[in-house]
C-alpha cells in the first residue's frame, strides 16, 4: 500500500500531516493528523475557526480525534475522493483549477496532487511541502495493514504553482514596477489579476465599480484597480477573446499577504467545515447553510460580534442593490492579523451581475427553512423588516441597530450610487441596466421618496 504525505506548515512550524492512502480500489483515506508537539504547544496559532475548543484540555482532545468529520476526507459523487474540508477549500476551482492540472501534469480531479502542486502559495499562511516518513510515523498515522505500507514521493510544489479559488479566470502576479509578473520560488504573489471574460464584457470594469459602489455604501472593501493588459507578463493559457494590449484586468491586492509576511486567512466554507461543491448552502431543506449560520460564527468571536453582523448585512443589502447573487460561503472570509484573533476578511468578489441581466436572491438563504417567513423560494428573499427581525431574533442581537446599520448603508447608496454608476466605464447599456436594477429596490425607492418629499 502507498502512502503519499505533506507536512502541514504554518509560518515557521509544523502544525501536522495531510497524508492519503488507498485501502481498498474504493477507499481512499486522506485525513490529517496534528502533531504531538504542535498539540500540547501553548499559545497555538488560529489553523481554522472550525478547529477551535471552549479550553485547553479540549483543544488537544480536539487535534486527538483523528477520526472525525473535520479531520478526514470523504467521497463525493461529483468530485471523487475528497480532501478534508479544510484542505479541499484551498484548492484552485474551474478555469484555473485545469491550468494548474495541465502545468502539473495530473488529472485535475487529484485533489491530493493538486493540493502538492500549490503548496508553497495557498491561500493564507500554510505550506503543504512533500515529508518522507518514517517507518514509525507510518506505523502511528496509519493502523490498517502495517506491514505492507510503503511512502510514495510527491513532487515538489511547482515553482509558480499558486492556489487561489474561484471560477473565474486569474493569474496570482507579484507587482514589479508598471510589471505585473509571475510567482518565483522567492516571491509570494500578492496581486490577483482577474482576466476579461469573453462571454460577460467589461467584467473587470463591472468588480472594480462594483467594488466602489460597496465602499460607498460603508462596506469594506480590499483594494483593487484596473490595469491593460499590456502590464500583465504572465503566460495564461486562457482565451481572452478579441481583447488587446489596452483591454484591462482587475488586480487585487491580497490581505493576505504584507511585505512583512503572510497573514492567515479561511473562507467561510472553512469555517463551517463545508466542501467547495457546496459553497452555495448544500442541499435545499434544513441542513442547508444560510447566512445566519455565518452570523452565529462572527457572534462567537469577541473580536467580531455584533459589528460585524451589522457589516454582513450592509454586504447583503449591498448585493441586493447591485443584483449580485453570488456572496456564497467561499466569497466571504476571516483574516487573521495577529494568528489568532479573526477579523471580517474585507468584502471581495462584489459583482453587479444586473449590469448583464435580471438578478434577484442571494448566494445563501438569508435565514434557515425553519425560520423564514412562508412564500416563494428561500434565496430568492430580501433583506424585508420582517427577514430583519426573524435573523436579529435568531442571533440574540436587538434589531434596531441592524435594521439602522441596513438603512445608513441604502441611504449612503442613494447618495452616491447614480454618480458613480454614470462616471464609470461601463457601456451605456450595462449603466442602465444596472440604475434601472438599484431605482427598483423597494428600500431605494423608500429612501428616494422620503428625499424628494423634503421641503
Ligand atoms: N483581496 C483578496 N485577498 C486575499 N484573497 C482573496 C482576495 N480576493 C479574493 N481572494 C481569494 O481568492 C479567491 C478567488 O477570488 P474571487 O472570489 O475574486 O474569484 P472568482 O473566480 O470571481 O470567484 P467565484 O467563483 O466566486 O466567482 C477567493 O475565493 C478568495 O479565497
Ligand atoms: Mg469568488
Amino acid at each position: 500500500m502507498n502512502v503519499e504525505a505533506l507536512a502541514i506548515l504554518g509560518e515557521r512550524r509544523r502544525i501536522g500531516v495531510l497524508f492519503r492512502y488507498e485501502l481498498a480500489a474504493d477507499t481512499v483515506v486522506t485525513r490529517f493528523v496534528a502533531d504531538e508537539a504542535f498539540v500540547q504547544s501553548m499559545p497555538q496559532p488560529t489553523v481554522s475557526a472550525a478547529w477551535l475548543a471552549e479550553s485547553p484540555l479540549q483543544q488537544q482532545a480536539l487535534w486527538r480525534d483523528v477520526r472525525s468529520v473535520a479531520f478526514n476526507g470523504r467521497h463525493s459523487a461529483r468530485n471523487g475522493w475528497l480532501l478534508p474540508a479544510f484542505f479541499q477549500n484551498l484548492l484552485p476551482e474551474g478555469v484555473f483549477r485545469d491550468r494548474v492540472a495541465e502545468l502539473r501534469g495530473c488529472d485535475p480531479r487529484d485533489h491530493f496532487e493538486m493540493l502538492a502542486a500549490c503548496g508553497r502559495d495557498l491561500p493564507g499562511n500554510l505550506y503543504a511541502l512533500p515529508v518522507a516518513l518514517s517507518r514509525d510515523e507510518l506505523a502511528r498515522y496509519v493502523t490498517q495493514h502495517q506491514d505492507a505500507l510503503e511512502m510514495s514521493v510527491t513532487a515538489e510544489p511547482l515553482e509558480d504553482g499558486v492556489s487561489l479559488s474561484g471560477v473565474q479566470p486569474k493569474v496570482g502576479a507579484i507587482r514589479d514596477g508598471e510589471r505585473y509578473v509571475a510567482r518565483t520560488r522567492d516571491h509570494d504573489t500578492h496581486i490577483i489579476a482577474k482576466l476579461p471574460v469573453v462571454a460577460q464584457p467589461r467584467l473587470p470594469e463591472v468588480e472594480d465599480l462594483s467594488l466602489r459602489l460597496a465602499a460607498a455604501a460603508g462596506v469594506e472593501v480590499c483594494e483593487a484597480w484596473l490595469e491593460p493588459l499590456a502590464k500583465l507578463s504572465i503566460l495564461h493559457g486562457y482565451d481572452l477573446g478579441d481583447s488587446d494590449a489596452q483591454t484591462r484586468f482587475l488586480a487585487v491586492r491580497r490581505f493576505d499577504r504584507s511585505p512583512a509576511g503572510r497573514i492567515h486567512n479561511e473562507d467561510f466554507a472553512q469555517v463551517l467545515g463545508v466542501m467547495p461543491e457546496d459553497k452555495y448552502g448544500g442541499v435545499a431543506g434544513d441542513a442547508a447553510r444560510s447566512y445566519v449560520d455565518v452570523a452565529a460564527v462572527l457572534m462567537g468571536f469577541d473580536s467580531l460580534g455584533e459589528a460585524a453582523v451589522h457589516e454582513l448585512l450592509r454586504r447583503l443589502v449591498v448585493n441586493e442593490m447591485l443584483g449580485n447573487p453570488d456572496m456564497h460561503l467561499k466569497n466571504m472570509g476571516l483574516v487573521y492579523p495577529g494568528g489568532v484573533a479573526p477579523r471580517f476578511a474585507p468584502a471581495y468578489d462584489v459583482v453587479a451581475y444586473a449590469a448583464y441581466s435580471r438578478h434577484q436572491g442571494h448566494a445563501l438563504a438569508l435565514l434557515p427553512a425553519a425560520l423564514a417567513p412562508p412564500g416563494g423560494r428561500l434565496r430568492q428573499q430580501q433583506l424585508s423588516p420582517a427577514v430583519v427581525r426573524a435573523f436579529c431574533a435568531a442571533l440574540r442581537i436587538p434589531e434596531k441597530p441592524a435594521a439602522a446599520a441596513i438603512r445608513e448603508a441604502v441611504r449612503a447608496a442613494v447618495g452616491q450610487w447614480r454618480g458613480l454608476i454614470e462616471a464609470s466605464a461601463l457601456t451605456t447599456l450595462q449603466k442602465s441596466r444596472l440604475l434601472a436594477h438599484f431605482d427598483a429596490h423597494p428600500m431605494v425607492q423608500s429612501i428616494a421618496r422620503r428625499v424628494a418629499n423634503r421641503p
